[in-house]
């Protein structure tokens, strides 16, 4: 009997690519496709982390990885044995981490969190009463501070991509630009940028924002995230002006450098069992790091 492949892209992954996937998601979609999927392969055209989340909620499956450099600067910043440590320090605390993290760093976690649902989790546990410390991002973290009045201490690491987006270049960009001008922008992003946007959200809750855009027929939206969503918003909505939020004067150029290590050539090997397995996390690896994703999915369903 053939085995039955699955392959799933994110939204980051060229247009091509999506072409070629079964499903198409943002982080939190593609982590409930995977436990759902009735696969013995999982194709990930995404970045290591998120093949490792299909991994530890569908161990029977095998999940493959195109490329085996499709790392995350978020994960790679982050040193999991001096993570311990700053966790250790806050024994009275919730620790709550970003999706963006490495199996040893869920593992260390109570909570998981993707872009869509940090808000949700972490009004809840306050209004539970808990204290809270948030990694690895810490423009996530500065941006909840901000946005919520919350002093939740944070790791320090950020999306090498989303770090790039700044305030000067957007102001000459929007000055530039004639007719109504919005920003939306995913967390990632640094907090001045995120003070000027009309819209922080997740890969996802952006794409929604543009599908139910009413502004007017001459509204300019600049769009602060990784250009791969730029085309899943035109085809949703042709009509409109979108432009990549500029990182630096008249560059249209936000790109991660992991997510299109997906290649065609790569996928279709993977598609055909070549490809980085994900096969050497241990069974007490993946136990300890279901926990807190678990408790993510249960709470966001
Ligand atoms: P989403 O959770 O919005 O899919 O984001 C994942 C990611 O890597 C953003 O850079
Ligand atoms: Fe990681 Fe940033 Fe690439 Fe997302 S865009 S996978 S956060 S490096």
């Amino acid at each position: 009997m053939s085995k039955r492949v699955v392959t799933l892209a994110h939204y980051y992954t060229q247009p091509e690519i999506q072409q070629m996937a079964d499903k198409v998601g943002d982080s939190l979609e593609l982590s409930l496709y995977a436990k759902e999927a009735q696969a013995d392969t999982i194709v990930f055209a995404g970045v290591r982390f998120m093949a490792e989340t299909a991994k530890i909620l569908n161990p029977q499956a095998e999940v493959i990885l195109p490329d085996a450099g499709s790392t995350c600067s978020l994960v790679t910043q982050t040193d999991v044995a001096a993570l311990k440590v700053w966790r250790e320090s806050y024994p009275d605390h919730v620790h709550v981490s970003y999706i963006n993290s490495s199996a040893e760093h869920k593992a260390l976690s109570d909570w998981i969190v993707t872009s869509r649902n940090v808000d949700d989790i972490i009004a809840y546990l306050y209004e539970q009463g808990k204290k809270v410390i948030f990694s690895p991002d810490r423009n996530m973290g500065a941006y909840l501070n901000y946005q919520y009045g919350y002093d939740m201490p944070l790791w320090s690491a950020v999306c090498e991509v989303h770090d790039k987006f700044n305030e000067a270049a957007l102001n000459e960009a929007f000055n530039a630009a004639l007719g109504e001008k919005y920003l939306i922008a995913h967390p990632e992003s640094p907090l001045p940028v995120l003070k000027k946007a009309d819209y922080v959200g997740s890969t996802s809750g952006m794409l929604n924002w543009v599908k139910q855009f009413k502004g007017g027929s001459n509204a300019v939206i600049f769009v602060a995230t990784e250009d791969g969503i730029l085309y899943n918003m035109s085809l949703a909505r042709p009509d409109l002006d979108l432009r990549q939020a500029p990182i630096y004067a008249g560059c249209q150029c936000n790109s991660c450098p992991y997510m299109k290590l997906n290649t065609v050539e790569a996928v279709k090997r993977a598609q055909q069992g070549e490809g980085t397995r994900i096969d050497y996390l241990t069974p007490e690896q993946m136990d300890a790091a279901r926990i807190p994703i678990e408790r993510m999915l249960e709470f966001s369903q």
